[in-house]
């Protein structure tokens, strides 16, 4: 991967990647065009990286499409499918570990001990396989987003990140891998976290306090029949840190569980 990535390089072109653990849908696929309108050439990963499940039951469960997502990178006219074998990534005596400070503990850090290293750290082998001068990430994955610009500027990575919008269905739901777990009665349940989450917005905008908005918007999440919920929260969208009222940059970010499926949203304030 590296030899074919630096021969495009050698030759002037440009390399985009877009970093992806299969289970494609037309999110990854905005990421996959907005790559090849910016790039000469480019390379979509499939990993499903088992470091950055905290959970062994959610990483067996993942959804594994690999025919179906190979087919449909192929109609996207991809240059590479990189899909490296476990034992490829994480070799025998395989022993470093990438961990990034500040805005990978509080959130998805703190209720997923351990997932941001294991992004942290296979992403930056992805870029150091694959090379790129681009990297494609949604926004979905908001504060994994945040995590992994620290680590490509304080390891100098050389690396654009670009940060494409959440692709979502007519509900408003934002498209993930793990919806698909979904039956269709929750499915029509999880259509309800967007707007609820736009309404905290509305009301965060005409000067309510968090607190107050937080506590009613999980009280009617409960209500539709989510089962729990890890957090809910409005906060700065860089450094992560909680805003009790309505602030610039600030960000509300979801993660709930409906029918032992944990979702995550988030939406800008
Ligand atoms: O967002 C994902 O799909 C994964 O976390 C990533 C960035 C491909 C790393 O495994």
């Amino acid at each position: 991967m590296q030899k074919t990535s630096l021969s495009w390089k050698a030759a002037g072109l440009s390399v985009g990647v877009v970093p992806t653990m299969g289970a494609l849908h037309e999110g990854h696929l905005s990421l996959v065009a907005a790559a090849k309108q910016q790039c000469d050439r480019v390379i979509v990963t499939i990993f499903v990286n088992p470091t950055q499940f905290n959970n062994t039951e959610d990483l067996t469960r993942y959804p594994r499409t690999e025919a179906a997502d190979t087919a449909l990178l192929a109609s996207h006219a991809v240059d590479v499918i990189f899909a490296p074998a476990p034992e490829d990534v994480y070799p025998l005596g395989f022993a470093s570990q990438v961990t990034v400070a500040g805005v990978a503990d509080p959130l998805e850090g703190r209720f997923r001990p351990g997932h941001f290293a294991g992004v942290a750290t296979v992403v930056a082998k992805l870029f150091g396989m694959t090379l790129p001068d681009r990297a494609y990430f949604g926004e979905k994955d908001w504060q994994q987003v945040q995590v992994i610009a620290r680590m490509t500027a304080d390891l100098n990575l050389n690396v654009a990140l670009q940060i494409c919008a959440t692709a979502r269905a007519s509900d408003g739901m934002a498209l993930s891998s793990r919806n698909a777990r979904l039956s269709p009665a929750d499915r029509a349940i999880a259509g309800q976290l967007h707007p609820v989450m736009r309404a905290c917005a509305q009301d965060l905008i005409q000067g309510q306090a968090t607190a107050q908005i937080v506590a009613k918007a999980q009280k009617a999440l409960i209500g539709y029949g989510f089962e729990k919920i890890d957090y809910f929260t409005y906060c700065d969208e860089q450094s992560l840190v909680s805003l009790d009222h309505f602030a610039p940059n600030g960000r509300l970010l979801v993660a709930a569980w409906l029918s032992g499926v944990r979702l995550i949203d988030n939406v800008a304030v």
